[in-house]
This record gives C-alpha cells, sequence and structure tokens, in this order.
C-alpha cells in the first residue's frame, strides 16, 4: 500500500493573522519577520525539500501575497544585482524562489487548522504527506522530518513530533498520552487532547508543528466537528485515528532538538539569536559582540525606550 512509498507532497498552513506580534504583523505576514537575514517561512520551506518533500502546497489567507512574492523571481533586483556583479546575493535571491516547486491556495474561511490541510486534499490525493507550520522552526540538521517519515514506512498510519515542555506551558499545546514502543525515541499515541486546561494535560509530550499524515486523515476531517475556539482540529481528527480504525495507528518520534515558536515574540528573539550564534559568516563577530554585551549590561536594569511594554 502507500506505507513504503516516498513521501514527496508537503502542506504549508499559513493563513494565520499573527496576532501575538502585532503591531509588527499588521501589514506584514508572520511567516515573513525575519529572522537573521531570511523570512521564517524560508526556513520551514527549506526544511521541507531538504527531507524530500519538495511538492509543496501552502494554504494561504487574504494579505499574505509577500509569501507568493518571496518565493518568486525577482528580475529587477535581479538584474541589478547582476550589473553589480553583486554573485553572492544573487545566488541568494535564486536559491529562494528556485528551490521548490509551490504552490498556493487560499484557505477562505478561517476555520481552523484542520479546515487549513482538509482544504490540500485534491492537491495531496491519496499519498501520504507532511504537514510543516510555519511557526515552528526546527533547528537545521536535526532531519525530524526524515525520521517521521522512515516511521511512517515501517509501521504505517500517521506520525507526529512530540516535545516534553514543562506542564504549565503544556495548555499552549495538543497534547498526547502515549505508551512505549520497542523502539527508542518512537511512542504510540493512544490519546490527544488540544489544548488542555491546566490539570487536564495527560502528560508533558507537546504536539509539534511537524506532521506526516496518512491521506485518511481528510475522511475524518471532513466528519469533525468545531473543537477548541469553535475551530476545526486537526488534534481531534488525528485523536479519532489513534484507536486503529480509521486509518490509524498515530505514532509520534519525540524529538529533543531546538525548536522556536516564531510567533512568539520571546521566542523569536531566541530564534534569531541562536541562528546567528551559529552563522559562519556573521556568528564570529556577533558572538563576540553578543558576550561582552552580557558581560557588560548582566547587572544592569533596563532602561529607556527599548523596555517599553506592550
Ligand atoms: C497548533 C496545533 C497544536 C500544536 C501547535 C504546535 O496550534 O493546533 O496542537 O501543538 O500548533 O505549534 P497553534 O499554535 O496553531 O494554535
Amino acid at each position: 500500500m502507500t506505507a513504503t512509498r516516498r513521501i514527496t507532497k508537503a502542506v504549508i498552513p499559513a493563513a494565520g493573522l499573527g496576532t501575538r506580534f502585532l503591531p509588527a504583523t499588521k501589514a506584514v505576514p508572520k511567516e515573513m519577520l525575519p529572522v537573521v537575514d531570511r523570512p521564517a517561512i524560508q526556513y520551514v520551506v527549506e526544511e521541507s525539500i531538504a527531507a524530500g518533500f519538495s511538492e509543496i502546497l501552502m494554504v494561504t489567507g487574504r494579505n499574505k501575497s509577500a509569501l507568493e512574492d518571496h518565493f518568486d523571481r525577482s528580475y529587477e533586483l535581479e538584474n541589478v544585482l547582476r550589473e553589480k556583479g553583486d554573485d553572492v546575493k544573487l545566488s541568494r535571491m535564486e536559491s529562494s524562489a528556485a528551490s521548490a516547486d509551490i504552490h498556493y491556495l487560499r484557505q477562505g474561511d478561517p476555520r481552523g487548522l484542520g479546515h487549513a490541510v482538509l482544504r490540500a486534499a485534491s492537491y495531496v490525493g491519496d499519498v501520504p504527506f507532511g504537514v510543516l507550520l510555519g511557526d515552528d522552526l526546527i533547528g537545521a540538521g536535526d532531519d525530524l522530518l526524515g525520521r517521521m517519515a522512515a516511521v511512517r514506512a515501517r509501521v504505517g498510519g500517521s506520525v507526529l513530533a512530540l516535545m516534553e515542555v514543562p506542564a504549565e506551558q503544556i495548555s499552549r499545546y495538543g497534547c498526547a498520552a502515549v505508551e512505549p514502543t520497542s523502539e527508542p525515541g518512537v511512542v504510540r499515541v493512544t490519546d490527544l487532547v488540544e489544548k488542555p486546561a491546566p490539570g487536564e494535560a495527560p502528560s508533558n509530550y507537546a504536539v509539534l508543528g511537524r506532521y506526516v499524515l496518512d491521506p485518511g486523515i481528510f475522511g475524518v476531517l471532513r466528519t469533525t466537528e468545531p473543537g477548541r475556539g469553535g475551530e476545526i482540529q486537526l488534534t481531534d481528527a488525528l485523536r479519532e485515528m489513534c484507536g486503529g480504525e480509521a486509518s490509524g495507528p498515530v505514532h509520534a518520534v519525540v524529538f529533543s532538538g531546538r525548536r522556536y515558536d516564531t510567533g512568539n515574540p520571546g521566542d523569536y528573539l531566541r530564534a534569531v539569536v541562536e541562528l546567528a550564534w551559529d552563522r559562519a559568516d556573521l556568528g564570529p563577530a556577533f558572538r563576540e559582540w553578543l558576550g561582552g554585551f552580557v558581560a557588560a549590561n548582566a547587572h544592569r536594569p533596563p532602561a529607556g525606550a527599548g523596555s517599553r511594554a506592550a
């Protein structure tokens, strides 16, 4: 069946409003906020391609045309750079445009993540596929999606990525009840709750924004009633599949690498600092500056405009 087939399709839902990052996201899609020198969405697209999921459908919404522009050619800019002989910048421009086969679809009504994924049904067809949420940035080199696809190839069904989080944070995420499998780092998901109230979470395992899904999810999503927040939740459809009858089972890779929620201003800052720290080109000077800055300011209370809160 489809279990052993190599996965080439990915869906990237990118219709969210980005209200956690206002006013920056009033006129700019949250996916376009720069992390060091490229928009957050570019890391997600690059991760998808690196895992072999290079046929991408982005599910967008109103005010998201910057996403399409970013992954398109920009002949005017390219000509200017070519005339200046700036090959370095030119190659950066080209790599963002040429590396993937990206399609776009508007979500229409903003009825939740499950609805956004369901909108991809006719594009995906009857094959397993990846879903990458644009807010979640996973450390390069972790090959999380590759590991998830390998689990799917062995056991079929759908595969999630889970990360242990402190108890006080679990209500921000989908939360999974799990049981061990014979494979280290891989668990079987037995139940799921979307953003459980504090004290009601079945575990500290948070669902990350990476999924390898069986196409049977579409049939389940078609009958999934609106759940938390009045939205059609992907978590609720996966919960039905946990039982194993409806296109299950559901397994998960337990991830302990680096992950940032770039839709959250605090995590966004950490992402910028950590990724800049690791860069071969910008890193050395940045590390030196940051070390000096922290040493000089460790005991200084924040002051002036920089401390202004919302
Ligand atoms: C979505 C999912 C949630 C998951 C989270 C990961 O929530 O519904 O289950 O834990 O992504 O980032 P959102 O952050 O879109 O509200």
